[in-house]
């Protein structure tokens, strides 16, 4: 028995009528149980090597900038910016400013109105731009989160709220009950790097960020998952990452 012959005879007869009616066009990409297995692992398994040999991504950069981001999931953020046009995006996690640069840069290409407030309890330096204000405090300091309403409530129209500080599971919560009031109907919260509760490199950190997202949609309706942009590109670090605001209440 030659070794395809024997591998064949291993897959169960139903799933080998699926998996040779799906050959008759060459074109077509093969979807099966099995297959979808193997995406499964091969995507974990490119995304921990990523990682990994990236040194957590903090080699990757912007117009010369570090910014700490999953390139795949940096040109979602583009997508959305240029869809969504939000006349501020609110990010916590500074870092290097490599992201809020981004984010400014991006409003600078589309020319439309747009800033960032870009908000670091230790940020190591920051990118100054036009656009960008930085402040400096912890995310859910109530008065680092009263300037950045008074700011959203100035300026009006669409808010982008993007979540890469802390990714412990209770400050997370609790951003997201700070800064989900900014958030008119249509808006995003972004929440960023649920992969610590899921890939091997994050396994030891405690809860992340996946599981204060699954507790706030549980108590806030007026949330959903927006899988459409959270899949869109299969790769990604941020499962569970996208809210949708879709009524006020
Ligand atoms: C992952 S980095 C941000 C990366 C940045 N957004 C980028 O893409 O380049 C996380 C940052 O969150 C900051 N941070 C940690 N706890 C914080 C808190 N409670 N409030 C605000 N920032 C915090 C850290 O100082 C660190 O600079």
């Amino acid at each position: 028995m030659s070794r395809l012959t024997r591998v064949k005879a291993l897959i169960p007869p139903g799933l080998r009528t699926r998996i040779s009616a799906r050959r008759t066009s060459r074109t077509r990409f093969m979807e099966t149980p099995l297959t979808h297995a193997i995406d499964r692992w091969a995507f974990r398994r490119s995304l921990e090597a990523v990682i990994v040999r990236t040194g957590h991504l903090s080699g990757v950069e912007w117009l010369g900038r570090s910014i700490w981001q999953f390139p795949m999931d940096a040109w979602l953020i583009q997508e959305v910016i240029t869809s969504l046009k939000p006349r501020l995006i609110v990010e916590t996690g500074t870092h290097r400013g490599g992201s809020a640069f981004f984010f400014a840069t991006l409003f600078d290409l589309l020319d439309i109105p747009g800033e960032v407030i870009s908000i670091d309890v230790a940020a190591e330096q920051t990118v100054p731009h036009p656009r960008i204000t930085y402040l400096a405090g912890s995310s859910v300091d109530p008065d680092i989160v009263g300037q950045v309403s008074q700011r959203a409530e100035a300026v009006g129209g669409q808010v982008l709220v993007i979540l890469d500080s802390d990714h412990n599971a209770a400050h997370v919560a609790r951003e997201m009950a700070s800064y989900a009031p900014l958030v008119p109907v249509g808006g995003l919260i972004h929440v960023q790097d649920g992969w610590v509760d899921q890939l091997r490199p994050g396994r030891g950190f405690g809860d992340g960020p996946t599981i204060a997202v699954k507790a706030f949609l549980a108590a806030n309706p007026a949330f959903v998952l927006d899988e459409e942009i959270e899949h869109r590109y299969l790769l990604s670090i941020h499962p569970y990452g996208w809210l949708r605001r879709v009524s006020q209440d």
